[in-house]
């Protein structure tokens, strides 16, 4: 149902960013308050029974629903932040994703060690940011609970890629 619902409002974009990648455009989603309300309640239904302190959103399209969903569970919101946009002490990892590079950062004291840290994005491809980001959780004492994406993308295998490092891996629809 809320599978059948997110395919039909994402849109395709052939040759975005780059000629061969077929974009999945989520902007239409956000156009329609009762599906956004939808995503949050299947999340918050699929993630009972996993102990979750906080959660972390990548940028950009990762606050989206990530800030609403830790709003609901009633937990602190961390932001994972393209670099140079953090202001306090960060530590960082650069990273390769389906159709480039980047660097993501977070905050020394964006949580406490030993808390466990649900990893949210709107989109899993490669599975190449959120093991980035799950590396620098991991770094600073954090635990991943695990994952949550709205859309997922199975041919690239990124749920193979972090299943490693939690088998609780949400994805709405793929
Ligand atoms: C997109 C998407 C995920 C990532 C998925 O972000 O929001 O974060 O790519 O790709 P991967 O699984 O291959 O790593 P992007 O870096 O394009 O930034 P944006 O959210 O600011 O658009
Ligand atoms: N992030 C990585 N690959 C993507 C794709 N094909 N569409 C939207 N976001 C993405």
């Amino acid at each position: 149902m809320i599978e059948q619902q997110i395919k039909s409002a994402v849109r395709d974009i052939p040759d975005f960013p780059k000629p061969g990648i077929v974009f999945k455009d989520i902007t239409t989603i956000l156009k329609d308050p009762a599906l956004c309300e939808g995503i949050i309640d299947a999340f918050i239904e699929k993630l009972k029974g996993i102990r979750i302190d906080a959660v972390a959103g990548v940028e950009s399209r990762g606050f989206l629903f990530g800030l609403t969903l830790a709003t609901r569970l009633g937990v602190p919101f961390v932001p994972v932040r393209k670099a140079g946009k953090l202001p306090y002490s960060i530590k960082q990892k650069a990273y390769e994703l389906e159709y480039g590079t980047a660097t993501i950062e977070m905050h020394t004291d964006a949580f406490e060690p030993g808390q466990h840290i649900l990893l949210h994005d709107d989109l899993l491809a490669t599975g190449g940011t959120v093991t980035a980001a799950s590396d620098l959780i991991q770094e600073m004492g954090g635990v991943v609970s695990g994952f949550s994406f709205v859309v997922g993308l199975g041919f690239l295998k990124g749920k193979e890629r972090i299943a490693p490092i939690s088998n609780n891996i949400i994805v709405l629809a793929e």
